[in-house]
């Protein structure tokens, strides 16, 4: 990645907004909504922003939107790219990047997932301890950005384990019940196959998804803190006798947006 290519992403940014946002939310499939919840409200479409392609998944928006939740600055990503739209790995990179350079300092990721540890159940809020990128994929190969961080980055403490314990606090002073596992990327766009579920779960997957990863190793490489949500919206394939589809990840996440909401609007106002 060219420093150049973010700058010329956030220069269009920051030239149309008038506060710093300390906070990027990252809102995966159905969970969209958040967004509603902010106020002061000022809203860019990825399309009018230079390198950055427009979402093409059905239930994501497509837009940056700026503004104030629970009192803190933030810019919300209502829809994200995915690698099995056909995007480059290094693209998934770029809105992180640009959010760096307009200022964010700690990232909240969040996305639909599918729960492979049995002891879950759809509808279930999981923190992400960890992942396991499976993807075939990576967003740093290619010349490094050393503007933006080391050739090498560590990833021991991807999701940041200080606002782990805080927001698994925060969660429980609210009366919101979460568990927590290791985050796994497939690069889909198919679901799983029984057979590979458990394979991720002798491997140390707690919930399989298509997104996320990339966008953690970006914020890490470039020094923001993480925390991570997944909305456990069914269960992975052949856990349960039924056949699994984007309607029912849709649905199980419009389900349990009231408890995603306060969650993560605590999260915000407390980390
Ligand atoms: N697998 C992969 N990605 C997903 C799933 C799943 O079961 N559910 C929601 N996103």
């Amino acid at each position: 990645m060219n420093i150049k290519v973010v700058e010329e992403s956030s220069s269009y940014i920051k030239e149309r907004i008038d506060k710093t946002p300390e906070i990027g939310i990252i809102l995966g499939s159905g969970l969209g909504d958040l967004a509603d919840k902010v106020s002061e409200k000022n809203i860019i479409s990825y399309s009018d922003v230079p390198n950055l392609p427009s979402s093409t998944v059905k239930g994501h928006a497509g837009q940056f939107v700026f503004g104030k939740l629970n009192g803190i600055n933030v810019v919300m990503m209502q829809g994200r790219f995915h690698y099995y739209e056909g995007n480059k790995a290094e693209t998934l990179a770029l809105p992180i990047y640009i959010m760096k350079s307009i200022g964010v300092k700690k990232l909240i990721v969040t996305n639909a997932a599918g729960g492979v540890n049995t002891e879950f159940k759809p509808g279930d809020l999981m923190i992400i301890n960890d992942h396991i990128n499976f993807s075939s994929i990576n967003p740093l190969i290619g010349k490094n950005c050393d503007e933006m961080g080391p050739r090498f980055p560590d990833m021991s403490n991807a999701y940041d384990m200080n606002m782990i314990e805080k927001a698994k606090k925060i969660a429980s002073s609210i009366g919101i019940d979460v568990v927590s596992g290791t985050y796994f990327m497939m690069s889909g766009p198919n679901y799983e196959t029984p057979a590979e579920i458990k394979m991720v779960r002798v491997l140390g997957g707690d919930a399989v998804g298509m997104s996320t990863v990339p966008e953690v190793i970006a914020a890490n490489h470039c020094g923001m803190k993480v925390i991570g949500i997944s909305c456990i919206t069914n269960m992975a394939a052949g856990i349960l006798n039924k056949p699994l589809d984007h309607k029912e990840v849709i649905k199980t996440s419009n389900m349990v947006k009231d408890k995603f909401t306060k969650l993560v609007t605590a999260i915000v106002g407390d980390i």
